[in-house]
């Protein structure tokens, strides 16, 4: 594959997102992307484009679920800490990440805790809550992405704090003890797969099958990578950088469906979480707002037709209802 002009700009500006996640907006409201991890096919998400100009991540808040024990509707479909043992609240590590990592990683709710500029929601308003956050989204386990993603989000996202490491070293190290002989919580992005059925995922594939990039004003079509009129799957075909936009001459969907639905960055494109309940992923949306506002030659830029956006949440909701209600093998 060619090498991405747009890699070597200098990250400045702050990205852009917040259209794409703000609250209310309907079914793709809540973060819960990502995609950073996994097969990156030796890009560093940390380097990734400039998504876009400055927007305050602060004016982006959404709601933060679970503040508000009145309203809030309980979810059967998030785990609640387990009444006692390990996770559960009176648990050594549990009391310790409250105690001792909660109040270091304040820089991180920032975004985690709303899900503000398209950062998946895993923290929250309490550590309990960002507890049973970071829980489900698979994380605490040893070697855990909390601890290595170090700066991203284009430098806008600060690493740990070496106090905020410490801790959460030591606080994971007592997690390995507390949940040892017991199998590990599987995040719901590894066990949704089994909720995806190739039938709806057809019409999500044929929709992003026909999307294009489009060239910005200052993009030359001659000397750009993939701005001009590019089919996705030119540089996403096997899932690089998180993204499967598939080509079904190397890949055809009926014989690679059932492998793809059981991997969490294929999850992680149509799945989010929203503090209590699963939402469809603000994903796709949230690149197509950053790119809308990135530089010349940062990612192409795309928009995304009705078709997509319809395909992505029947996609999304399906899976969810069948998820909530255990019907998928889970
Ligand atoms: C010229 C190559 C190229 C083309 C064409 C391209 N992408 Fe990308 N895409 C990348 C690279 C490189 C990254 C990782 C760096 C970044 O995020 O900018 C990426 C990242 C992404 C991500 C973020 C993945 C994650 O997990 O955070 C999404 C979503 C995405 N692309 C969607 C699309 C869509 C939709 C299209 C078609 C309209 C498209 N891309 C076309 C190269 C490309
Ligand atoms: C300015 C917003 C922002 C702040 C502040 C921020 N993040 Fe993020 N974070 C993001 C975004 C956006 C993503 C999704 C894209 C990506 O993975 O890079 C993300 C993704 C992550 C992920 C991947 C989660 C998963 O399940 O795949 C981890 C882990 C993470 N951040 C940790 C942290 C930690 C630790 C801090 C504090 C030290 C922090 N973040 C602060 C925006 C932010």
């Amino acid at each position: 594959m060619a090498r991405f002009n747009w890699l070597a700009v200098a990250a400045v500006a702050f990205a852009g997102v917040a259209a794409a996640c703000s609250d209310g907006t309907g079914t793709l409201s809540g973060p819960g992307n990502n995609g950073g991890s996994g097969s990156t096919a030796g890009n560093d998400p940390g380097t990734s484009a400039d998504p876009g100009t400055s927007t305050d991540p602060g004016t982006t808040t959404t709601t933060t679920p679970g503040s508000d024990a009145g309203t809030a509707v309980p979810d059967p479909t998030l785990p609640a800490p387990p009444a006692a043992g390990p996770g559960s609240t009176t648990a050594t590590a549990h009391a310790y990440f409250v105690a001792n990592v909660y109040p270091k990683i304040t820089a991180c709710g920032a975004c985690h805790n709303s899900g503000a500029n398209g950062a998946p929601k895993m923290l929250g308003a309490t550590a309990d809550e960002s507890y049973v956050g970071l829980d489900t989204r698979g994380l605490i386990v040893p070697n855990s992405l909390f601890l290595t993603k170090g700066v991203h989000f284009n430098g806008a996202a600060p690493a740990l704090s070496s106090e905020a490491l410490t801790a959460a070293t030591a606080w994971l190290a007592m997690e390995v003890k507390d949940r040892a002989g017991t199998p590990a919580a599987a995040s719901v992005f590894s066990k949704i797969g089994g909720c995806f059925t190739q039938t709806d995922y057809e019409a999500v594939r044929t929709a992003i099958d026909a999307v294009r990039t489009t060239r910005r004003t200052g993009e030359n079509p001659n000397t750009c990578t993939g701005c001009n009129n590019t089919p996705c799957r030119d540089c996403h075909a096997q899932s690089e950088y998180g993204f499967l936009a598939n080509n079904q001459v190397l890949q055809p969907s009926a014989t690679y469906f059932s492998q793809w639905a059981m991997n969490e960055d294929f999850a992680k494109t149509f799945i989010g979480t929203n503090g209590t309940t699963l939402v469809p992923s603000p994903k796709l949306p949230a690149k197509a707002a950053a790119v809308a506002t990135g530089k010349a030659y940062s990612h192409p830029m795309f928009t995304l037709p009705a078709t997509v956006t319809t395909a992505l949440t029947t996609f999304a909701n399906n899976a969810i209802t069948k998820y909530n209600a255990k019907t998928c093998g889970q």
